[in-house]
């Protein structure tokens, strides 16, 4: 007879904080160093792309410039969606429709239309892997198109991601500085060792499901407040807020009814996430140059105010915020941008999960009643 599998209720309730739940070479959080495949999000946020970082997150190395240029056309090629694709989006309601839940309906229909979809091979892995990755900042701009009653832009072979997402988003060809800019944005968001939707990916990915149900259940998790949709509420916190003087009176009040102050605080970070300390520079020197200080300095007088307070720091949602606020990017559309960069990380975490593979089933702790028959 087989024995009785051991059961661990150390984290009962908890969240799973602590728990080690698989093991992983995308990214690792070690102290407050975060590195992707080895290289510290310091380094490549200074020195690379949002586009090597794909490769680096797929390949686990980085590219030589022969291969980076292979891989940039290749990504823009399948940046386009099919024509009867965006007849079907035409028709999805826009009003009272938050992006992520549109977003989230438009991937799941994406895969109707991927030849690939079912095709659990290593090779169709790779190019579902790709086409989700360039489709994804597509499908976020066309969902503002249409709300807008405007056509979707076809992006351009010669330019980035980061460049054509804003093109295709706003209209209009963006200012080279706002690129580099969100180019960096990209590549802090692209992956974070076992976040919430990643593992939502690879809970999914290990039952054997395919890609587009892995990445379809991880944009339902980054659509809460407690993981990516803490950007759009940092800024609907700041605007509420309105002016420096109260920033300090709504952060005790928020502490005293025991509210959480978006953006701030971590499960792993507990003293202070890197990508938090990069965006922070950039939204101040960025709030400054648009003359609307006044969003940093509320922003880093609440950061103060929390961590004398709580001994809370910011994570990465609080001060890109502000950054987006400054490139005039619509405030429900934070979060969606937070997928187009994540989905790279998505995708490394399914091809791990997939090449390495058991079923996630843990146990349940009885706690309902016993013993009760009809
Ligand atoms: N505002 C106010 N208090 C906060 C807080 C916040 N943003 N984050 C944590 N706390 C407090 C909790 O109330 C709790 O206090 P207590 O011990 O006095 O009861 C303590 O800090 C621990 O918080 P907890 O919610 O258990 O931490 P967690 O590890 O489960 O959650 C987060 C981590 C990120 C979900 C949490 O910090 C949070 O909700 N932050 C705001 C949402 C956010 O920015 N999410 C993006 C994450 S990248």
């Amino acid at each position: 007879m087989a024995s009785e599998v051991q059961i661990f209720e150390g984290a009962l309730d908890k969240g799973l904080e602590g728990i080690v739940a698989c093991s992983t070479a995308v990214s690792s959080i070690q102290g407050n160093t975060l590195n992707y495949r080895g290289y510290t999000i310091e380094n490549l946020a200074e020195k690379s792309t949002f586009e090597e970082v794909i490769y680096l997150l797929w390949n686990d190395k980085l590219p030589t410039a022969e291969e980076l240029t292979q891989f940039k056309a290749q990504l823009v090629s399948e940046m386009e969606l099919p024509a009867d694709f965006i007849n079907v989006l035409k028709n999805l309601p826009t009003q009272n429709v938050h992006p992520m839940a549109w977003l989230r309906t438009a991937v799941s229909l994406l895969a109707h239309w991927d030849k690939d979809a079912n095709d659990m091979d290593t090779a169709a892995f790779k190019r579902k892997s790709l086409r989700l990755t360039a489709k994804m900042g597509t499908i976020v701009c066309a969902f503002e198109a249409i709300r807008n009653k405007r056509e979707l832009l076809a992006p351009k072979k010669d330019k980035s991601m980061a460049w054509n997402f804003m093109y295709m988003l706003k209209g209009t060809e963006p200012k080279a500085d706002h690129v580099k800019v969100f180019d960096t944005c990209l590549i802090l968001h692209a992956d974070h060792e076992l976040n919430c939707s990643a593992f939502a990916t690879r809970v999914t990915a290990s039952s054997l499901s395919d890609l587009h149900s892995a990445i379809v259940s991880a944009i339902g998790a980054l659509k809460g407040p407690l993981h990516g949709g803490a950007n759009e509420q940092v800024m609907i916190m700041l605007k509420k807020i309105g002016t420096i003087e109260k920033a300090q009176a709504f952060v005790k009040d928020a502490l005293q009814a025991k509210e959480k102050v978006m953006g701030i605080g971590h499960r792993v970070y507990k003293n202070g996430d890197p990508r938090a300390a990069i965006l922070r520079k950039m939204s101040e020197k960025m709030t400054a140059e648009i003359g609307e200080p006044i969003w940093y300095q509320m922003s880093a007088l609440i950061d103060d105010t929390m961590f004398s307070e709580k001994g809370l720091m910011p994570n990465v949602d609080f001060y890109s915020a502000t950054v987006y606020y400054c490139m005039g990017i619509p405030t429900d559309v934070y979060t969606p941008i937070f997928a187009v960069s994540r989905i790279a990380g998505w995708c490394a975490h399914a091809q791990e999960q997939y090449a390495n593979n058991r079923i996630y089933r843990p146990r349940g702790k009885w706690v309902g009643k016993s013993g009760l028959t009809k």
